[in-house]
């Protein structure tokens, strides 16, 4: 590999290592869902199952997403999204902490989707900017 090509392949790798820290892109929130999706199923069963350890495990999870997620209503300026993800967020939080019910962090899912979820004609979703 030439000098120059060193530098560019070392200057690549510090930028894809940067950009997943930041979360900001459309692709981000996408991932962030699918996690989200999956952890609620699982939580459903912790919840019929009453397994408190699973539930706050779960909480945690959502948890993490909703703090990635934030950072992308954060930096598109989406207040009203901004504050149901921190609706959803605090509900996580409690649940994490065994302080909070499973039904609560479903509350908001919803609301949000109406307004800024669209589902596409092969069945996948993304993002509808309103505005
Ligand atoms: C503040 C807004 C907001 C909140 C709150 C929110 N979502 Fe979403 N969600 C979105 C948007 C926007 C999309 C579409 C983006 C995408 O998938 O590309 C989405 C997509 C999804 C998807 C589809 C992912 C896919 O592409 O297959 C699932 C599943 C999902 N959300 C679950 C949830 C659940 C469960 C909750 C509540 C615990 C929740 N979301 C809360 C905005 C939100």
């Amino acid at each position: 590999m030439t000098k120059l090509g060193k530098l560019f392949s070392l200057l690549l790798a510090g930028i894809l290592a940067i950009v997943p820290a930041f979360s900001q892109t459309e692709e981000d929130l996408d991932k962030a869902m699918k996690l989200v999706g999956k952890t609620m199923g699982e939580l459903r069963k912790a919840n019929e199952a009453k397994d408190e350890a699973a539930l706050k495990a779960g909480g945690k999870v959502l948890v993490e997403q909703f703090n990635l997620s934030a950072k992308f209503w954060a930096k598109h300026k989406m207040a009203d999204a901004t504050e149901m993800n921190k609706k959803t967020l605090d509900a996580a939080k409690a649940l994490a902490d065994g302080t909070g019910p499973f039904a609560a962090v479903g509350a908001t899912c919803k609301g949000c989707h109406d307004m800024y979820r669209e589902k596409l004609a092969d069945g996948s979703y993304k993002l509808k900017m309103t505005h």
